[in-house]
């Protein structure tokens, strides 16, 4: 048998795992990720939430411990997500900018015990809402403009508790404009915007809303939140987000949208942000409990397909494990 001549044989890089990590393209590094956590009202609590296995509620005395040991483990930056009671909850979420509210105040403490550690807050509606919707509803509509003086609102208490970046998550027209001049009115020039701004009506947040007790007590956000058939629009948002101010830019979710995440990082110079929703989490959760696939290695995987793609930074529930399997 005669062999070829082959002049291309790409399977020389691969032949050792030296040659391989010489000519690798994507690296995941903890420097990129943003850890999520979520925090209630209490002491001494700590709540697995049954559709994320591994992720709690922390009331803020352990969730300083456990940021100590998000800490140490190299990680630089965290999302604050809150869980409010029933009864501080009304249709203006005027908990949402209470000086002393829930986020306000973790953040001023975890900034007091951990100044380096970049500190993310959401500034949405949702949680403060009965409704649970991201926006103030009037006739079974959600109001654009009147939400979005909320949201400055909330902005402006969470920077003066100290966050270092403020993420709209809410996909109201406007709002990062008008937070941005807010800010910049009240000094908070330092202080930068995360927004979410290709963010769809997607089926993975359910988990999240589980964690939150912040499902949509009626309809669907589709008055807001994109359309998951839609990429333009994406780039339509994105471009706006860019005019108002946006410093980041986030794709939500992420793994159904790497094709999003890809044009985004083509279309701009800015940073781009992956968030790795909690349906994505859960997924690959339930499926590596079951023994049904490696779990470690779905996660490397996924969130490197997530850097391949394009992202910069990936938001994900995924931080703490990925740091423990890369230290
Ligand atoms: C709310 C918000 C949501 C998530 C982050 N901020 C839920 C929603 O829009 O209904 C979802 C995050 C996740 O699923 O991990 N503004």
């Amino acid at each position: 048998m005669s062999l070829p001549h082959l002049i291309h044989r790409p399977r020389r890089l691969r032949q050792t795992e030296a040659l391989r990590r010489l000519v690798k393209e994507t690296e995941l590094t903890v420097n990129d990720l943003i850890y999520p956590l979520f925090v209630m009202e209490g002491e001494n609590i700590q709540e697995e939430i049954p559709s994320m296995p591994q992720c709690y509620r922390y009331s803020l005395d352990l969730l300083l411990k456990e940021l100590q040991d998000v800490v140490n483990l190299g990680l630089g930056a965290i999302a604050l997500f809150p869980l409010i009671s029933d009864e501080k909850k009304d249709n203006e979420g005027t908990e949402s900018y209470n000086s002393y509210g829930l986020v306000q105040r973790t953040v001023r403490k975890i900034k007091q015990e951990f100044p380096q550690l970049i500190v993310i807050t959401d500034v949405a509606l949702d949680p403060y809402s009965p409704y649970g919707h991201d926006g103030i509803v009037k006739n079974g509509q959600i109001l654009n403009d009147e939400t979005v003086e909320i949201l400055v609102k909330m902005a402006l208490s969470h920077a003066e508790a100290g966050a270092d970046l403020v993420a709209p998550s809410d996909m109201m027209d406007g709002r990062i404009g008008a937070i941005r001049r807010a800010l910049d009115a009240q000094g908070w020039i330092n202080v930068g915007i995360l927004a979410y701004s290709a963010k769809y009506a997607s089926a993975y947040y359910g988990p999240f809303r589980d964690a939150l007790a912040s499902a949509p007590k009626f309809g669907d956000k589709k008055t807001y939140q994109m359309d998951i058939a839609n990429s333009r629009e994406a780039i339509k948002e994105i471009a706006l987000d860019i005019e108002e101010g946006a410093d980041l830019l986030m794709i939500k979710p992420a793994l159904a949208y790497l094709d999003i995440i890809r044009r985004v990082r083509d279309y701009t110079n800015l940073p781009v942000v992956a968030y790795n929703v909690s349906g994505e989490y859960a997924m690959i959760k339930a499926a590596g409990q079951r023994g049904w696939i490696d779990e470690k290695k779905v996660i490397l995987e996924t969130l490197t397909s997530m850097k391949r793609a394009g992202a910069d930074l990936i938001l994900t529930y995924f931080a703490k494990e990925v740091a423990l399997i890369l230290h």
